[in-house]
């Protein structure tokens, strides 16, 4: 993936970190708040032991959070779904995050064994802003 991906789905843009490429020893990419990252950062996790092929996350969308999300090891695809528009990304570059707006349903899928996703978060955790509904998502996105 890169920045010049064409990403079609609404709501959905690419996030570039600083990089500093170090081989053998290392690279270091950052991720400032209100620079890389489009908002203020309130809240970080991430997932790992990813070990199982067949594993699927995600399948929601959200009505106000914003979220950039990477894969900072492995691989992984993420499906976007703007209720109109539907696409199939795969990040492998640890510095190339998706900016995930409001109303994107998004599932995380074909994971790497070592894939780790990280992802920044605008407010913290609140179950009621999850759309878990794909029925609903679609009326909330559609309207
Ligand atoms: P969920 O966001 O559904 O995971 P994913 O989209 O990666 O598949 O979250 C899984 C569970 O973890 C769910 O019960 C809510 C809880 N959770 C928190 O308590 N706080 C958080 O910040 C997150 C992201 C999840």
């Amino acid at each position: 993936m890169n920045k010049s991906l064409n990403l079609r789905v609404n709501g959905v843009q690419p996030v570039k970190l600083a990089t500093f490429k170090d081989l053998p020893d290392g690279n270091l990419f950052i991720a400032e708040a209100a620079k890389q990252i489009p908002f203020e950062i309130k809240r970080v996790y991430f997932i790992n032991s990813l070990a199982n092929p067949k594993a699927v996350r995600g399948k929601h969308a959200h009505r106000k959070l914003e979220q950039v999300l990477f894969c900072i090891s492995g691989s992984l695809l993420l499906h976007l779904d703007d209720g109109e528009n539907k696409q199939r990304v795969k990040l492998n570059d640890p510095s190339m995050g998706i900016w995930l707006r409001p109303l994107v349903w998004h599932v995380m899928s074909s994971f790497s064994y070592d894939s780790i996703i990280l992802v920044l978060a605008n407010e913290w955790f609140d179950e009621g802003d999850y759309i878990r509904d794909y029925a609903e998502f679609l009326r909330l996105a559609r309207s």
